[in-house]
């Protein structure tokens, strides 16, 4: 084993990948991608299932060999070099714990391949233990830890050597919501502060908004969004986007002019303004989306967007109730609004005025 390894302290290391495509056998998995991390930043990827996340991931780490493009980290092209050597920490989807091994041992495996004086090695680990709030199991076998312990396991022994870059493939999935939420806080800390640039993937929406510095949004081997998360949620660029992070109404419809502006025309009739159409837009098929939660109850006056319609149904979800209201034309409108005392919901049946500013819209061609 190479001795030769950095233990720890190494300077922060940007993330790029430049072209980078895999095909398996005749499928492409992935089409050829690039986007650049920057040197101690969080980005998530996400995407539906099968659109290639682990894989960008494999081919970032070495594992995967990409069939075109380059990997660069710290500005130095490690698409040849192996994946022990490109020091970069891997959490994997499944947590590939050394079975023979105790937790300890698994977790100083990479200081051990680094050798790191045993009494480092020792404090680094209860360190590491401690983070994934496993102190005291450092005796046991993986085989005698839960799903959640396991992960946690694999996390320890991803951080413990201090890598400049780490990798996650759903390094939480396996855990209940009140540690989640623990943990993503300790790990974003540590992870600030020893500037790992760090790329995960999640299929917990909240986790990849609250996390992430960047979030990269996949569909079917591409890219489809890259961006910071209130851009991605506040902007999305495409319906695909719109619909896959969050959940959105989309309306849709030809642009118009009309009242010397644009207007989202539905069923024949202009229905909307269009904000921040360019000229000869006319006759372009657009989506407009609009968040649940920007819409409210009642009437938002002169400078707000302002229509009526039916409650078709209302439900409890907790902190806010959800209704769905018909405007008449168009698919009917998801309004979630807070749940309040003060607050009176419309009932299934009657009349409400909706509203909303028309900055909280976003315009998509499609
Ligand atoms: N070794 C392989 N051989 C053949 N096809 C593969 C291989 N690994 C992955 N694929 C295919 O490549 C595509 C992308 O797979 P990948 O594992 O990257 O998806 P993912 O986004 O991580 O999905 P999930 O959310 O389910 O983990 C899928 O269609 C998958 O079936
Ligand atoms: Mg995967």
């Amino acid at each position: 084993m190479p001795a030769d390894l950095p233990t720890g302290g190494s300077p922060m290391a940007s993330v790029t990948i430049d072209g980078i495509g895999k095909r398996f056998g005749g499928h492409q998995a992935v089409q050829p991608t690039s986007f650049s991390i920057p040197a101690g930043a969080f980005a998530t990827l996400v995407g539906p299932s099968g659109s290639g996340k682990t894989t960008i991931l494999k081919m970032i780490a070495g594992f995967e060999e990409p069939t075109s493009g380059r990997v660069i980290v710290a500005g130095a092209d490690v698409t040849r070099v192996p994946p022990h050597k490109r020091n970069i920490g891997f959490v994997f989807q499944q947590y590939a714990l050394f079975p023979h091994l105790t937790v300890f041992d698994n977790i100083a495996y990479p200081l051990r391949i680094r050798r790191l004086p045993a009494q480092e090695t020792k404090a680094r680990v209860g360190e590491a233990l401690q983070l994934v709030q496993l102190s005291g199991f450092g005796d046991r076998f993986p085989a005698q830890l839960s799903g959640g312990q396991q992960q946690r396991v694999a996390l320890a022994r991803a951080i413990v050597f201090r890598p400049p870059v780490l990798l996650m493939d759903e390094p939480m999935s396996a855990l209940d919501k009140r540690l989640r939420d623990e943990m993503q806080y300790e790990l974003r800390d540590l992870q600030r502060k020893l500037g790992i640039t760090t790329i995960a993937v999640t299929h917990d929406q909240t986790e990849a908004l609250v996390m992430s510095d960047v979030v990269v949004v996949l569909n079917r081997g591409a890219v489809e969004q890259i961006g910071p998360p209130a851009q991605i949620y506040r902007k999305p660029q495409s319906e695909f986007v719109a619909t896959f992070v969050g959940e959105s109404n989309i309306l849709r419809g030809k642009a118009v002019e009309h009242e010397r502006g644009f207007w989202l025309e539905v069923d024949g009739k202009p229905r909307l303004p269009l904000p921040g159409m360019a000229h000869g837009s006319a006759g372009r098929s657009v989506a407009y989306v609009l968040r649940p939660e920007a819409v409210s109850v009642g009437d938002g006056g002169a400078d707000a967007v302002n229509v009526e319609g039916e409650v078709l149904e209302t439900s409890f979800v907790g902190e806010s109730r959800r209704l769905r209201i018909g405007l008449g034309w168009g698919t009917p409108l998801i309004v979630k609004v807070p749940n309040r005392v003060d607050l009176r919901t419309p009932q299934v049946g009657e009349r409400a005025g909706v509203t909303w500013h028309p900055g909280d819209a976003s315009v998509i061609p499609s």
